[in-house]
């Protein structure tokens, strides 16, 4: 008993020493720069990512120095391919830049929870494979933004590989490339070995916009390359906007740098979608934008993309009863209580910023005094979140804090879904 009793304290007192002593932050990492490996050929397949398309389909989309055919062949099995499928091939110029042959391929239909093993392009020197989601709870989400590329990036994608996780979203800001772009390339060679794996959800964030005026006119040009998402298959005509459906989950990814007032096409497809949800097949809904709508860092205040945003959309969210909505933007992590309008609102959202995934601009660590009742956790450190979603009436949300090169579990809370809590229904 005394033993017991002592583990116990010395885990108190750990806890107590753990909240009395502040983290001391560490300073911005090195740059990176991912070249292209010297033994692919010009039709080599890299920078390979996958997403989700539907409820049984994924879209595989590499670049090739070269034209080669846009041809995924994928089995159960490493080296042996039942199946094919061809897609179609793009490419861009911006300034004197011109990128590769960006292929597309959706494969499917597709078993859940099962290994698929696939070659792009018929290169047999790169199998790569990945692991198709469940099709019921549980399941587990990363969720991490304002990536970039620099040695913390490095760090929060290694903890993101070590959690056995089923997909990831990303609520905006990939590459900080900034109308560089090799950096695009760069990017997509750093996050291969994760993005080929597992499904990687994106929204677009302010870095992604690359538009300079009288030069390149045209927005996401680079973003809408590289990175197309599902979003014809929600009604959504853009691809800075969508949904999709994930076990018992509705994901709605947002677009903060696009219109978004009550006569815009996002907010009337918002609506649209958020009337079609089943709270019966999905019980969840997690919603994610760039730019946080509650925010008590003092980085980004008062900008649009928050306010206004906020100002026309929130309602729609709450009469939903959204469960949570992530953000990026500021490079630091908050976690809010249930909110609405200002308010703790048990049948708000639990909106939570984690824009600290490791770029090259560093931590965003000055923060509004007092802090606002609303604000439960705040801290300005490199991490990334995990939502496990374990059935359809609790979820556990931790924050994992970079703490040197550990992945520290620093901040937790469980949630219970709305659609289960009866003094919240509509
Ligand atoms: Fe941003």
């Amino acid at each position: 008993m005394a033993g017991i009793r002592g583990v116990l304290l010395l885990s108190i007192f750990a806890v107590v020493v753990a909240r009395v002593l502040s983290y001391e932050r560490p300073p911005p990492r090195k740059n990176l720069y991912i070249p292209r490996r010297r033994m692919l050929s010009s039709t080599s397949p890299e920078q390979v990512h996958i997403s989700l398309v539907g409820v049984d389909q994924m879209r595989i989309s590499w670049i090739t120095d070269d034209e080669a055919s846009a041809t995924v062949e994928y089995g159960t099995s490493s080296g042996k391919y039942e199946f094919s499928a061809t897609g179609t091939n793009n490419s861009y110029r911006y300034l004197l830049y011109k990128s590769g042959q960006i292929h597309d391929v959706v494969i499917g239909p597709l078993k859940p929870s099962t290994v698929y093993y696939y070659r792009c392009s018929q290169d047999s020197a790169r199998e790569f494979n990945f692991k198709t989601p469940p099709s019921q709870l549980p399941i587990k989400f990363v969720v991490a933004g304002d990536l970039g590329q620099t040695e913390w990036t490095n760090t929060t994608l290694q903890h993101i590989g070590q959690s056995n996780y089923d997909l990831m979203l990303f609520p905006g800001d990939l590459s900080y490339a900034d109308t560089s772009q090799s950096l695009w390339d760069s990017f997509g060679r750093l996050v291969e070995p994760l993005a080929s794996q597992r499904p990687w959800m994106v929204t677009e964030g302010n870095h992604e916009i690359e538009k300079i005026p009288l030069l390149h006119s045209t927005r996401f040009t680079a973003y809408n390359a590289r990175w197309r998402m599902p979003f014809d298959k929600s009604g959504s005509t853009s691809n800075l906007y969508y949904s999709f459906e994930v076990a018992g989950v509705h994901v709605i990814m947002l677009g903060s740098y696009t219109d978004f007032d009550p006569n815009s096409d996002q907010y009337k497809w918002l609506q649209a979608d958020l009337a079609k949800i089943d709270r019966k097949r999905t019980p969840w809904i997690v919603v994610n934008i760039h730019a946080p709508w509650y925010n008590s860092n003092t980085a980004h205040q008062g900008e649009s993309e928050s306010d206004d945003m906020k100002k026309f959309m929130e309602e729609l969210l709450y009469k939903a009863r959204v469960d949570v909505v992530f953000a990026g933007h500021v490079h630091a992590y908050e976690r809010f209580t249930r909110v609405y309008n200002e308010k703790e609102d048990n049948c708000g959202p639990l909106h939570i910023t984690v824009g600290d995934g490791g770029n090259r601009e560093g931590l965003a660590s000055k923060y509004i005094d007092p802090q606002p009742e609303i604000s439960v956790f705040r801290e300005a450190s490199f991490g990334h979140g995990q939502l496990e979603v374990v059935n359809a009436t609790h979820a556990l949300f931790t924050w994992h804090r970079n703490q040197d090169d550990v992945a520290v579990v620093s901040d937790s809370v469980w949630l219970k879904s709305l659609s289960s809590d009866a003094a919240c229904r509509v």
